[in-house]
């Protein structure tokens, strides 16, 4: 089985083919880091405009790239939402003009079960498993049942991971995308220097909250000298991103507490999302894997991140269960996995 995979639905323009028996024959992402750099975060209209200049070179560079025509496909997968609507519909509509050209089927993947099905394309494991998704727009955990089924065990009650890492990187003066210019200040820092506060740490459920530990940077750094020395810079860094992990292992342990109970065949804690490259957290996640019997997932950070071959995958995995989609499908601006999650508000809530 050959399918196409389109990712248009944030920052990254994508496409990819993936084959049934796991191997990614070829795997195109278009970061547009630089167009929205400018601005300290991601603009949805240059995001949009930029998907559709660049979709069409893409989708044909892969191709080219797997040596395949359009008539060797089995499906057309396009990531149908949750995501900047305007690039959703490039992404969208290039897989159903694709898909109806060449007589194959159609695929609206969820962004969200992209990257929740990637640890079954690179290790291959079974269901169930508990998923720990944080990025720049995502911050869950998940019981993965199967395709199809989630049950949603917690979830930010304002900001992403992610989004605070960008948020606490310009505050302390850092550059943009703040999660990776974070980390390397941190590795200068000493963490225990500033005491900030552990958000959720202790508290029922496995919900996650980001907004206070933002303030009480904002606060620590409106009383150093500035513009902050490195030292200083770094040792905020430091104490920020470990605050982030223990309250991340936190709510962690708590859902790995629940899913072993309602779950008991499942072996595996897998995370994604870009959040998932900080060394830190994964320091604090495996260690807690081995504490509960968890073996500790990390797809290659390319494949945590946003990718087209997550999107082909997860088109394999349905169009298996032959859930293939109209022509008619409508994108989705948001587009929960698990629809009888109940409803957070906040920043952060984008599905
Ligand atoms: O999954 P992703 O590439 O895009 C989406 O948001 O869907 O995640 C990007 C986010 C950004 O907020 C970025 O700052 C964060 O992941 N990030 C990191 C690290 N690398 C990327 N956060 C902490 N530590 C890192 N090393
Ligand atoms: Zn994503």
């Amino acid at each position: 089985m050959l399918i196409l995979g389109i990712e248009t639905s944030c920052d990254e323009t994508a496409a990819a083919i993936v084959d049934g028996e796991r191997t990614i024959l070829a795997d195109v992402v278009l970061s547009q880091l630089d167009e929205h750099r400018p601005f300290g975060g991601i603009v949805p209209e240059i995001a949009a405009r930029s998907h559709l200049h660049h979709i069409d070179r893409l989708v044909a560079e892969a191709m080219a790239r797997a040596g395949i025509g359009f008539g060797d496909l089995d499906g057309v997968a396009a990531t149908g939402g949750p995501g900047l609507i305007g690039g959703v519909i490039v992404g969208v509509m290039t897989g159903k003009a694709l898909a109806l050209a060449a007589g194959k089927p159609f695929l609206a993947v969820n962004h969200l079960e992209g990257h929740a099905l990637t640890a079954r394309l690179t290790h291959g494991i079974d269901f169930p498993y508990l998923l720990l998704l944080a990025s720049g727009g995502h911050c869950q955990l998940l019981a993965v049942e199967g395709v199809g089924r989630y049950t949603r065990l917690g979830a930010t009650i304002d900001d992403a991971a992610g989004e605070a890492f960008d948020k606490a990187a310009k505050m302390i003066g850092l550059g943009y995308p703040g999660g990776p210019a974070l980390q390397r200040a941190a590795a200068l820092g000493d963490e225990t220097r500033f005491a900030l506060p552990r958000p959720m740490k202790g508290k029922p459920g496995c919900d996650f909250s980001f907004s206070g530990l933002k303030n009480a940077v904002r606060l620590l750094v409106e009383r150093l000298p500035r513009p902050l020395g490195q030292q200083d810079a770094a040792d905020v860094a430091a104490g920020f991103q470990a605050a982030v992990a223990e309250s991340i292992a936190d709510r962690t342990r708590r859902a790995i507490r629940d899913f072993q109970v309602r779950w008991p065949a499942g072996r595996h804690l897998v995370v994604a999302g870009g959040v998932a490259a900080n060394t830190r957290l994964r320091q604090s996640l495996i260690r807690l894997g081995s504490e509960t019997g968890l073996e500790f997932l990390a797809p290659p950070l390319g494949l945590c991140t946003d990718n087209a071959a997550m999107i082909a995958w997860a088109g394999i995995e349905r169009l298996r269960l032959g859930l293939v989609d109209g022509l008619d499908f409508a994108p989705r601006p948001r587009w929960p996995l698990d629809p009888n999650a109940r409803k957070l508000s906040g920043a952060g809530v984008k599905a």
